[in-house]
């Protein structure tokens, strides 16, 4: 017999129903929690909450898991879906704008999950239709569902995710996943390592927002020096396609890689994340060790977003 809601999970829920997910600025660190009690209620839960249900999917950049993530959520529910994968194949080919490309599919479904390779693109979508929007990716700037399942990740793994000390190393710079889990964690009060190639620091602007906060941080080049005090690490990809100067991403581009040598410098417990996909960063030797928590992350996708579209469709179990 699953626990009664309680009372925060229940005012969340009403509060959250029928609106966006656009990022994660959008949610308290108290949401935070809550949000995170709630996805682990739809652990295992396969009932059709959104029978009837369409989710509209934009995908104008690539994408494996989240797209596929979403849908199976959906379809878990009893939903369905429709949309494409590749902006080619739809008008917007034709010139079509984003503007009008939303509000068509407002005509078809019930929700839209969207992704663009421009920032702030799921913030002019969420205001060109009154159906839930959620950002399944805007450029270099947010990725608030991916954020919400490395929460998730970390809290199933570490039993907390306050007070963790968590290492950010790759491509600072770029990676919208690190950007909002960066966000996300300097909300909850956790110390950040950040670890990058100097042309591929966290922006300033987005330090200076750490500074505002009064988040701990430390910044370094040197992967290894960086190691022996997380909790948590987290990989990110070097984003080749959003460098301007080809040279620049030849230059950078295996600056570092994980393998079961920079484990024996960690903490047993260190926790390797990564948000996919990979190049060269992870060894894949390091898959078959227990700390490897990369393909985890991207199975409670499915879970974090079944709960994410009840939440926004209204409809609980
Ligand atoms: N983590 C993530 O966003 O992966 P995809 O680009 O495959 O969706």
């Amino acid at each position: 017999m699953p626990a009664a809601w309680t009372d925060a999970q229940v005012e969340l829920a009403q509060r959250v129903a029928g609106s966006d997910v656009v990022s994660v600025r959008q949610w308290t660190p108290q949401e935070l929690r809550t949000l995170l009690e709630i996805v682990e209620r739809f652990e295992g839960i396969h009932d059709p909450l959104l029978q009837g249900k369409v989710l509209g999917v934009l995908f104008f950049e690539p994408s494996t898991r989240t797209r596929l993530s979403f849908e199976s959520a959906m379809m878990r529910l009893g939903g369905s879906c429709l949309g494409f994968a590749d902006a080619q194949i739809s008008s917007t080919s034709k010139g079509e704008s984003l503007w009008d490309t939303v509000r068509m599919a407002e005509c078809y479904c019930d929700i839209i999950v969207i992704r663009h390779p421009r920032e702030g693109a799921a913030r002019v979508a969420a205001e060109a239709t009154a159906l839930p929007v959620v950002n399944g990716g805007d450029g270099a700037n947010q990725h608030p569902t991916q954020t919400l399942l490395d929460l998730y990740t970390i809290h199933r793994r570490k039993g907390v995710v306050e007070g963790l000390k968590v290492g950010f190393l790759g491509d600072l710079k770029y990676g919208r996943a690190a950007h909002s889990l960066i966000e996300a964690l300097g909300k909850l009060g956790n110390d950040l390592v950040l670890v990058s190639p100097q042309a591929l620091r966290l922006p300033r602007r987005r330090l200076d927002e750490l500074d505002e906060r009064g988040v701990r941080w430390t910044e370094t080049t040197e992967m290894l020096d960086a190691v022996p005090a997380l909790d948590v690490l987290y990989v990110t990809r070097i984003q080749q396609e959003r460098f301007g100067d080809p040279l620049e991403y030849e230059r950078v581009k295996n600056t570092y890689q994980v393998d079961l040598s920079v484990l024996d410098r960690a903490k047993p417990g260190m926790v390797v994340m990564h948000p996919l996909p990979r190049v060269t960063e992870i060894h894949p030797s390091l898959d078959a060790s227990p700390q490897a928590a990369y393909f985890e992350q991207a199975r409670n996708g499915v879970t974090v977003r079944k709960a994410l579209l009840a939440l926004l469709m209204g409809a609980l179990p």
